[in-house]
């Protein structure tokens, strides 16, 4: 792990260093105004895989994928005259928009938890320059670990991520300190998903229009929790060690499978047994097999240490019926 202070000489050379990491799949913790952010290319499966192995998370949740501006935003989602014209007044900066994912959008599943919305934030400084030189989307949570608080120091973030990052670009404390302002654009009314950098009022006074308020333990707060978002249309059979006729299988590792040879379709997570490669297929894979002639998909065993708790999650979510 590198850890970079930056100094008004070494900007450039750092920069250069986290778009080349970045396009190397690896993951770079990077100061934006707000806090700062476990960042991985967007587009690229299993760096993002890598982000929630990182912060431990128990659940592939939503990540905000972060662009220079509403022009490169609009290479991702569909965005509404309200959307822009929050984009044009407040971006860069802490206000992040929730829109309909764009048809085409290079962005893996993994990054919106395979919604059909996406989280779009353009942030100021080293950051947003990161992200030019990129051009591509870069998604980045919070650069702590699951469960602690948001890193607004470099230190914070080599407590709590040594070792588990490549880059580490120290820009001192962050400006804000608190996470950005979520709006949802998605319904006719827009919602204020979590409060933050930008206040409500200065939303609300730009497009004439008041936010609906999430009250806590509304589902819409957190779509991507939504057990029906992660239905399948077929029935899922979980830590099956044999199939039965008519089934595709969803396999890992090397596990052998009783009857898998006669499966209507199969697809290996990762051969190797690999926790990464596996989430990175996880959403490509489970919605292939869906679009098979079988009846059901049969999944083999997937352990549950590191990543396995987010994939494990994912499926028993998967394999809840819809109500
Ligand atoms: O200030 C910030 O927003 C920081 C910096 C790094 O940009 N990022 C950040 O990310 O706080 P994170 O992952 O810690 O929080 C992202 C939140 C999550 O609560 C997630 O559920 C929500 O954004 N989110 C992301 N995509 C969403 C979507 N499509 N619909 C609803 N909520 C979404
Ligand atoms: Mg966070």
């Amino acid at each position: 792990m590198r850890h970079v202070v930056l100094t008004e000489n070494n900007q450039d050379a750092a920069i250069a260093d986290a778009v080349e990491t970045l396009r190397q799949g690896e993951l770079v913790a990077i100061p934006t105004e707000t806090v700062y952010g476990l960042a991985a290319d967007a587009a690229n499966g299993k760096a993002v895989a890598k982000i929630f192995e990182a912060k431990g998370r128990p659940r592939f949740n939503p990540l905000i994928c972060h662009v220079t501006g509403l022009a490169m935003a609009q290479r991702y989602g569909d965005l509404d005259q309200r959307a822009m014209a929050l984009a044009e007044g407040f971006w860069p900066g802490p206000l992040s928009l929730v829109v309909p994912l764009r048809a085409g959008a290079q962005v893996h599943p993994l990054a919106t938890a395979n919604l059909s919305t996406i989280a779009l934030r353009a942030p100021r400084g080293l950051a947003r320059d990161i992200i030019a030189r990129l051009d591509r989307a870069v998604a980045a949570p919070s650069a702590n670990r699951s469960g602690r608080i948001s890193p607004t120091r470099a230190d914070h973030v080599v407590d709590q991520l040594s070792g588990l990052v490549s880059l580490i670009l120290d820009a001192g404390p962050c400006e804000v300190g608190l996470e950005s302002t979520i709006v949802s654009l998605v319904g006719e009314r827009p919602r204020l998903l979590r409060p933050g950098g930008i206040p409500a009022r200065q939303i609300e006074e730009l497009i004439g229009q008041s936010l609906e308020r999430a009250t806590s333990g509304d589902p819409i707060v957190a779509p991507g929790m939504l057990a029906s978002h992660y239905a399948p249309r077929l029935p899922l059979r979980l830590n099956v060690s044999s199939i039965r006729p008519g089934e595709a299988v969803l396999s890992f590792g090397e596990a052998e499978i009783a009857g898998a040879a006669g499966a209507v379709a199969e697809r290996n997570l990762s051969p190797g047994g690999n926790l990464v490669e596996a989430a990175a297929n996880l959403f490509a894979f489970l919605s292939e097999l869906d679009r098979s002639s079988a009846s059901a998909i049969a999944v083999s065993p997937i352990p549950t240490q590191g990543l396995g708790e987010a994939i494990n999650d994912r499926l028993a979510r998967a394999a809840t019926p819809r109500s």
